[in-house]
């Protein structure tokens, strides 16, 4: 335990945890030809699942991917998501409308994903592997046609809406993490 004068307590797991966060940044170039294994994946997908949901409806779904000829066509369809041709992985977090909460919370499931998705980026900032978030849904974003080619591709059902696609590779460089930290986005108590 790291005893600080600023008034925290930082111990070294949790160092380590803050620093994956704060070194986070997208990675779009990925080392060639270096698969990511179907072991890694089902652990980042779990990653995903320790996420927090609304009532804990865990209303998720994924498509865990390594095989480059459906990489290569998903690069094809994602307007936003070329890097996908060169990705050693991807893992496409979707929504079960056929288990999202009923009534006025269904649309939770939104939140619900997009902190499993969260949960995988970091997790994969743990293993050394780069990702970015390729935005799919609302669909209107990237188009209904393209939408449904990738439906098609990954043989979606109908109840099943892809929130986004997480690409993932080893990355081809290191580049250092965009600082966002803006104090003036801060409203201390009340907004000032
Ligand atoms: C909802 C959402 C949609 C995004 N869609 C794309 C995308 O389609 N293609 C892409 O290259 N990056 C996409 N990004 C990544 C952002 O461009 C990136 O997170 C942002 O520029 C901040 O950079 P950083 O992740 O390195 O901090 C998306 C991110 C979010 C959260």
């Amino acid at each position: 335990m790291d005893t600080q004068d600023n008034g925290f307590v930082l111990s070294r797991e949790g160092e380590a945890t803050l620093k994956m966060i704060l070194n986070r940044r997208s990675v779009r170039n990925y080392v060639p030809e270096k698969p990511l294994s179907t072991e890694i994946l089902y652990e980042l997908v779990k990653a995903g699942m320790a996420a927090p949901s609304a009532k804990n409806q865990q209303p998720w779904a994924f498509v865990a991917i390594n095989d480059h000829s459906i990489l290569t066509k998903l690069a094809g369809i994602l307007p936003h998501g070329k890097m996908l041709a060169e990705a050693g992985g991807a893992i496409v977090v979707c929504g079960d409308m056929t288990n999202t909460l009923e009534g006025s919370g269904g649309d939770f499931w939104i939140q619900d994903c997009s902190a499993a998705a969260e949960n995988i980026m970091l997790a994969a900032e743990a293993f050394g592997i780069g990702s970015v978030w390729i935005g799919v849904y609302p669909n209107k974003f990237i188009g209904v046609e393209n939408v449904m080619k990738m439906n098609k591709l990954l043989n979606l059902p109908g109840n099943v809406i892809a929130l986004n696609v997480i690409s993932l590779g080893y990355p081809a460089s290191h580049d250092t993490p965009k600082n966002k930290y803006n104090e003036e986005k801060i409203h201390h108590n009340t907004w000032k």
